[in-house]
């Protein structure tokens, strides 16, 4: 089953959103497989966001992640990656729309309250920045007959 990492920003645990965040993907039927606070250093930032490195806002958006504790959660469901970012919304929160995570709780890029993998391939490496195996827990749902179909 799909699995993406995804990461309640230092903006959103400020601000008490953490649950809100937390309940809007497990209600869509995303489970929760892995759970954790954490305070990103430097090191595990510039990782995370390889990426963007040598891009202007490169430094800003490593200092933004380290800044303040955030929440680690590994979720899985079929297609997770793809339904995760859809129910965060666009990048830019100005341009997400509403009814998402950024479109009703952002206004501002570099504040846009949560991190979602944009691969199945870049989930699987984010995911091993942030747990190691035996954090990511099987287990079975008894709903979820009622979510999906098989
Ligand atoms: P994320 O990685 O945080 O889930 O966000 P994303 O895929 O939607 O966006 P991405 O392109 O990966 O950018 C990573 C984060 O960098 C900040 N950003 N700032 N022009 C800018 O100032 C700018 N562009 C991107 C955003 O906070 C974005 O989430
Ligand atoms: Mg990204």
């Amino acid at each position: 089953m799909e699995q993406t990492l995804i990461l309640i920003k230092p903006d959103a645990v400020q601000r008490g959103l953490v649950g809100a965040i937390i309940s809007r993907l497990e209600r869509r039927g995303l489970k929760i497989i892995a759970l954790k606070m954490l305070q990103i250093d430097e090191a595990l930032g510039k990782r995370l966001y390889a990426v963007h490195q040598g891009k202007p806002f490169f430094s800003g958006l490593v200092d933004f992640i380290t800044s303040s504790p955030v929440i680690a959660a590994v979720l899985e469901g079929p297609r997770a990656v793809e339904v995760a970012r859809q129910s965060m919304g666009q990048t830019d929160p100005a341009q997400a729309a509403p009814g998402t995570i950024r479109g009703d709780f952002g206004l501002e890029i570099r504040r846009n309250l949560v991190h979602g993998s944009d691969s199945v391939a870049n989930a699987e490496q984010e995911i091993s920045l942030f747990f190691s195996p035996g954090e990511l827990l099987s287990y079975e749902r008894e709903a979820d007959r009622w979510v999906k179909e098989s």
